[in-house]
């Protein structure tokens, strides 16, 4: 025990030396966990504690970790092929998965362009909006419109359409494309969309819209921006603006799409279908990297009837077989459950489990919707005070800014839930002022 102890030490101590965490400094980083495995909902320490995981590993993992049929999937298809390039070559596990892609999706929804992450993916969309309007002989479109509180990832195309105050646009200045902001929908998720609320949208693309490629949204939920949900009446009054001026829609479903929200996509919520949309995160059950964008034909026949003629994206692991095998199978097995019932049972759960956090003096608001449950303080958490607060009652959950929030795996049991929400609002409770 001593020697293992040591033992992870120096790992500790190697990973402070070598590592550089997801927005972390790299000289002053706050402790890190080391994990030794994670199985069901579960994440196992090195000390040997136990932590409820209350973030699917920041949205993926819906079936929990060490999953046998994801395992077995996987297995199966490493000893097959681990990967080829996909220029020239293709692959069953590619083409079965984009069959169910496209069967899952709205209709007009008919290709698929596979990539490796879910900045990749809106990269992809981004160019495949510009791209078409350039083959179709107006290549002054190239401007894109997005909403205030609205995340889409970290590479450049995806920053710039970020919200520019919480997103790094003060850091990365003229490097970033200068785009379009609208305000984030003031109307609620169960409010009506009245037309004062997508007004300044109106306006931007009344007075823009020759210059706009495309307006990038993600639909119903505003995730990494502020976990804000609004109404879907918003994305009909969209559509409609976005079709009388000509300008494409991009639905950015990375955190939302495999069933978050209550629906297998969140544009369900209101019936509306995007030119391009861009599916990660939960894709492949949190098992590999693997991100699609997928457009109709509109999209597709427009750019390869242009000039040059092709889609001008291709990435080294674009339709990694082991990830596609593994999202074929992730996405089967949630097909093969009642998992809207699941996530209603969740959300039911989350709503009785964290509003007691409402009578609490630091807290804004509460709010759930699918198995989605978030806590809004009145000011950001002090991580380093508050991580080790929830890993001391057994939960792992990763607060940021006012947000206190959970994502579980949908595998997460009754029990389960009850503890996360309670040491949720405990920890809470202790940071009150
Ligand atoms: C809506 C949305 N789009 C894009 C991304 C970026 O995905 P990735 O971190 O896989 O690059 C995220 C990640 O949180 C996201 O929530």
């Amino acid at each position: 025990m001593t020697r293992q102890n040591n033992e992870w030490d120096q790992m500790i101590d190697a990973d402070k030396r070598h590592i550089w965490h997801p927005y972390t400094s790299a000289i002053d980083a706050p402790p890190v966990f080391p994990v030794v495995s994670a199985q069901g909902v579960r994440l196992e320490l090195a000390d040997g504690r136990q932590l409820i995981d209350g973030m699917a590993s920041w949205w993926c993992a819906i079936h929990g970790y060490n999953h046998p049929v994801l395992n077995k999937a996987l297995c199966a298809q490493t000893s097959n092929m681990s990967h080829v390039m996909f220029g020239g070559l293709t692959h069953s596990p590619a083409v079965e998965l984009a069959e169910l892609l496209v069967d899952l999706a709205p209709n007009s929804l008919n290709r698929v362009f596979f990539s490796d992450s879910g900045s990749v993916a809106v990269e992809v969309a981004l160019k495949m909006a510009i791209q078409y309007w350039y083959s179709v002989g107006q290549p002054k479109k190239q401007k894109l419109v997005s909403l205030r509180n609205g995340y889409h990832g970290d590479t450049f195309g995806a920053m710039s359409v970020c919200d520019p105050e919480t997103g790094m646009h003060h850091l990365f200045g003229d490097v970033l494309a200068k785009q379009l902001f609208a305000p984030a929908p003031e109307c609620g998720f169960a409010e009506d969309c009245d037309d004062r609320h997508i007004s300044t949208m109106a306006d931007i693309l009344l007075k823009h819209h020759r210059e706009i490629a495309a307006v990038i949204v993600e639909p119903v939920v505003q995730g990494a921006g502020g976990m804000r949900f609004y109404s879907p009446q918003y994305l009909v009054k969209l559509r409609a603006l976005c079709d009388s001026f000509d300008v494409l829609l991009i639905f950015d479903e990375i955190a939302t799409g495999f069933g978050r929200t209550g629906k297998m996509f969140a544009l369900e919520h209101a019936g509306v279908i995007p030119d391009i949309l861009c599916l990660g995160k939960a894709l492949t059950g949190g098992y590999m990297t693997l991100a699609a964008t997928l457009c109709n034909d509109r999209i597709s026949s427009g750019i390869s009837q242009g000039e040059p003629g092709a889609f001008m994206h291709g990435p080294t692991f674009m339709a990694n077989p082991l990830a596609c095998a593994v999202a074929k199978a992730s996405i089967e097995l949630l097909l093969c459950q009642p998992w809207q019932q699941t996530i209603e049972r969740l959300h039911s759960e989350l709503t009785e489990g964290l509003a007691p956090a409402l009578e609490l003096p630091n807290v804004v608001d509460v709010r759930t919707l699918g198995a989605i449950g978030v806590i809004e303080l009145d000011k950001p958490v002090d991580m380093a005070v508050v991580q080790p607060m929830f890993v001391e009652r057994g939960v792992w959950i990763r607060p940021f800014g006012k947000l206190v929030y959970t994502m579980p795996p949908y595998i997460m049991k009754t029990n389960d839930v009850t503890m996360l929400c309670r040491a949720m609002v405990n920890t809470v409770a202790e940071i009150a002022h």
